[in-house]
């Protein structure tokens, strides 16, 4: 039998779970949430949390319902004192997924009592969300040379995020722009992380190490990390004239792949590529760095398309969000635009979490196809 009838590679196609959640058309470059197409979301000036409530409770709030959600989720805001702690034991140069990942472990170590249960999963689920603030706050504080501190409640999530991160007040359109990226990160499908996830709560493991496990697998850079590393090429370029000598040194050798371009599901413009790049058009004019890198990435983008389109390999999310990251006023360091793209999507895990323990619950166990040695005789060790 061909190889390619015993396994599916990459998982490509299975499809693992159903879901309310989210749905992508990948021909088209068509993503929904919940029936709502993104672009539609982003234009009525909806606020993360709407998103976020919608993604655990499948319906829109009213305001009364999300009053009480954003109070679930405040209360998560003022993390546990040995999370600090142990984030601020980790060295400088630590990676800002990686010590997320310590701290959602140290919840999972700590909160031995978690249970799966459909009357309280939401609520958790929402001060998870709130923990996941306080906790990449604090993270890029300690990177930063700066004092622990805490999100205070404010008018919205973005607000209250960005103004403990930066410990100052966020210009308005900083807090639009980082509300749009947290809309566009909330959820996509059953991608790698949330797959690594859902293993480990189909254990019935508990919700945090489910978040833990999502984060090991966001953190690489054919996934989350390209986040990171899709800025970091333009910032290796450097400059506009170098960009075709570059482009012809380190991707046409064949050498490295483009980051932050190509996907499995997209075979066209990823919609939410358009949509950063619109508000990175926006923001660069305020931020000399962000303009140059900006420049940069345009004209890779065009020699991409012409390269890889035909063979479907157009702009990912990943391509421009570094940029809208960088205006706001975030550092390219310690990879964090991969940590801010975990504050977002940590709503999709456990969305697809609660979904799938609720309601389609079975131990995920795939099999292998063995092609080792026949049956032989074991040797012991004087003999051999
Ligand atoms: N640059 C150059 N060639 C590429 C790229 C790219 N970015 N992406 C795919 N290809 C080529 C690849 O070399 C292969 O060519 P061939 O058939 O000649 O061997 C073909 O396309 C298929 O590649 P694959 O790796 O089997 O396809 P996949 O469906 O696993 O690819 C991907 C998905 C995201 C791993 C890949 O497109 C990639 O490595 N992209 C760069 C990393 C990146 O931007 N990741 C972010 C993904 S989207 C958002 C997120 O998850 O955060």
């Amino acid at each position: 039998m061909p190889e390619s009838e015993e396994i599916s590679r990459g998982l490509e196609d299975v499809n693992i779970k159903w879901t309310r959640l989210t749905t992508i058309d990948g021909e088209k470059g068509i993503l929904r949430y919940g029936g709502y197409s993104i672009e539609d979301i982003i234009n009525s000036g909806a606020k993360v949390e709407e998103i976020q409530y919608l993604f655990l409770y499948g319906e829109l709030p009213n305001k009364e319902k999300l009053e009480k959600f954003r109070e679930n989720v405040e209360k998560g805001y003022n993390v546990p004192g040995y999370i600090i702690e142990t984030i601020r034991k980790l060295p400088k140069e630590s990676d800002s997924v990686a010590m997320q990942m310590t701290a959602f472990a140290s919840l999972a170590a700590a909160e031995t009592k978690f249970k799966w249960n459909k009357e309280t999963n939401r609520e958790l689920a929402a001060l998870s969300i709130g923990r996941m603030a306080g906790i990449t706050v604090n993270v890029y504080r300690h990177f930063m040379g700066m004092e622990p501190a805490i999100p205070e409640h404010s008018d919205s999530f973005a607000k209250s995020f960005l103004k403990a991160a930066f410990g100052k007040e966020p210009s308005q359109e900083s807090i639009d722009a980082m509300n749009a990226a947290l809309i566009l990160y909330t959820d996509h499908e059953v991608p790698a992380s949330t797959t690594a996830g859902l293993v480990a709560v189909s254990t019935l493991s508990d919700i945090y190490s489910g978040v833990t496990a999502a984060l090991a697998a966001l953190k690489g850079p054919l996934h989350g990390g390209a986040a990171e590393a899709a800025i970091a090429q333009f910032a290796e370029i450097g400059d506009e004239n170098n960009v075709e000598n570059w482009f012809k040194n380190n991707i046409l050798s064949g050498n490295r792949r483009l980051m932050g371009f190509g996907h499995r599901v997209y075979k066209t413009y990823d919609p939410r590529a358009k949509i950063f790049k619109s508000f990175a058009e926006k923001l660069v004019k305020n931020n000399k760095e962000a303009e140059k890198l900006f420049k940069i990435a345009k004209k890779l983008e065009e020699l991409g398309i012409k390269q890889y389109g035909a063979k479907g390999i157009y702009p990912n999310t990943d391509f421009y969000s570094g940029i809208v990251y960088m205006a706001i006023g975030f550092p390219l360091k310690n990879n964090i635009y991969t940590g801010l793209f975990a504050l977002s999507r940590i709503t999709g895990w456990q969305a697809h979490f609660i979904e799938y323990v609720e309601e389609q619950h079975r131990l995920i166990r795939p099999r292998a196809v063995y092609k080792g040695p026949e049956p032989r005789q074991f040797l012991p060790i004087n003999k051999r």
